[in-house]
């Protein structure tokens, strides 16, 4: 097959020989028999924050649990005070390397959260060096999500910073108008299901869309009320009941696995085979942050594949399609799939099989990225 793009839209796709005589003249690529796949899409990562928690690892391996590792002043409000100190021009160089990384590992379009400045100022901060970052260029596409309900400040509690999140930080973020989404971390020892809801409320009456952290730890009753709010993608959902996982799936809420995480903490992995039985959407995305130091879905992917069972085509579908319909590309074209009108966000594999993709965990699976119509070799 032949892949017509005009500038960045991919404007026709037809046999190579009737493509080849029909637009004689044009630029053609031979990818000299590679397989294509289309531009991945990473539905949620955290991509901007300083610091290094890999001292945690030994914890872990005592057997402490996240909870108790925050309570040991590591977790979120350890990765908060270094990024707090980091000046802008820190913060946007590490977010764009990490963009490139997350490129040369074939993804095309990222959601990215705020959430480790915990407080008005630096919530605004991060996401505006966020918006300056997205457009550089020749680099992943980025959707804004305003996580400032993620943990307690440190030094804080949850109670008074939740008020604070309603009064103060919420308003500023919807004055500010950078972000897209609210994102919140709905989880029983973090952001209660009542509190989560009254933030999710107004953010929605703000304009915002809805996403959510469910059940990472625990069943805390995330996926019923991701459910009743209606939110986008309920992310995690690790622990959910299937009553819930029905719900959500009635209610078109995405389930959003992040499979690196279970992996980062010697963990099991959540049940993906329930969602494919059952016939519910479902989306895998990296997750990447301080305690899961990946921006590669190619790896993600292998740990469904040759971990889980599952084939490489529902597994594809997690990555392009299903997590494309839960964050629009900018230009308002369809992503995640290979289609006439869509935008010419290509993966050029290096081998002749498709599958190559989810087999090599350890390096990038790609020779080239199409990225809004230009080509960029790895
Ligand atoms: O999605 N669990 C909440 N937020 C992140 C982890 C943040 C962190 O440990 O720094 C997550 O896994
Ligand atoms: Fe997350």
């Amino acid at each position: 097959m032949a892949i017509l793009v005009d500038d960045h839209v991919i404007t026709k796709i037809g046999e190579n020989d009737e493509m080849l005589s029909e637009y004689a003249g044009v630029e053609v690529i031979d990818i000299e028999g590679r397989a294509i796949i289309p531009g991945l899409v990473d539905s949620h990562a955290h991509l901007i924050w300083a610091g290094d928690r890999s001292r945690e690892v030994g914890w872990k391996q005592q057997g402490m649990t996240y909870r108790q590792i925050s309570e040991m002043g590591g977790g979120i409000a350890a990765t908060v005070v270094p990024t707090r100190n980091a000046s802008d021009s820190e913060l946007a160089h590490l977010g764009i390397e990490r963009m490139r990384e997350a490129l040369r590992n074939g993804t095309t379009h990222m959601e990215i959260k705020s959430g480790y400045g915990l407080d008005t100022k630096t919530e605004l901060r991060l996401l505006e060096i966020a918006e300056s970052i997205s457009s550089v260029g020749r680099l992943p596409s980025l959707d804004l999500t305003w996580l400032g309900a993620h943990a307690a400040p440190p030094g804080g509690n949850i109670t008074s910073y939740f008020e604070e999140i309603l009064s103060e930080q919420l308003p500023a973020i919807l004055d500010q108008g950078i972000a897209r989404s609210a994102d919140v971390f709905c989880e029983p020892g973090w952001f209660s299901i009542e509190q989560t809801e009254e933030i999710m409320k107004a953010s929605k009456s703000g304009g915002l869309d809805l996403r959510l952290h469910i059940d990472e730890f625990a069943d805390g009753g995330g996926g019923q009320l991701a459910a009743d709010l209606g939110v986008q993608t309920a992310d995690h959902a690790h622990y959910t009941s299937d009553e819930a996982r029905e719900a959500m799936n009635s209610a078109s809420v995405n389930c959003g696995f992040l499979p690196g995480t279970p992996y980062s903490m010697g963990e099991d992995y959540p049940p993906f085979s329930k969602c494919m039985d059952n016939n519910w959407v479902w989306s895998i995305a990296t997750d990447f942050n301080p305690n899961c130091r990946t921006l590669s879905l190619p790896f993600i992917s292998s740990l469904l594949v040759q971990r889980n069972e599952i084939s490489p085509i529902a597994t594809l579908a997690a990555c392009t399609r299903n997590s494309a319909q839960t964050t629009p590309h900018p230009s308002g074209l369809i992503h995640g799939q290979i289609v006439e009108g869509g935008i010419a966000n290509l993966n050029i594999v290096d081998g002749p099989w498709w599958e190559s993709w989810c087999l090599q965990p350890g390096h990038s699976p790609f020779s080239a990225t199409m990225i809004e119509g230009e080509m960029i070799y790895h």
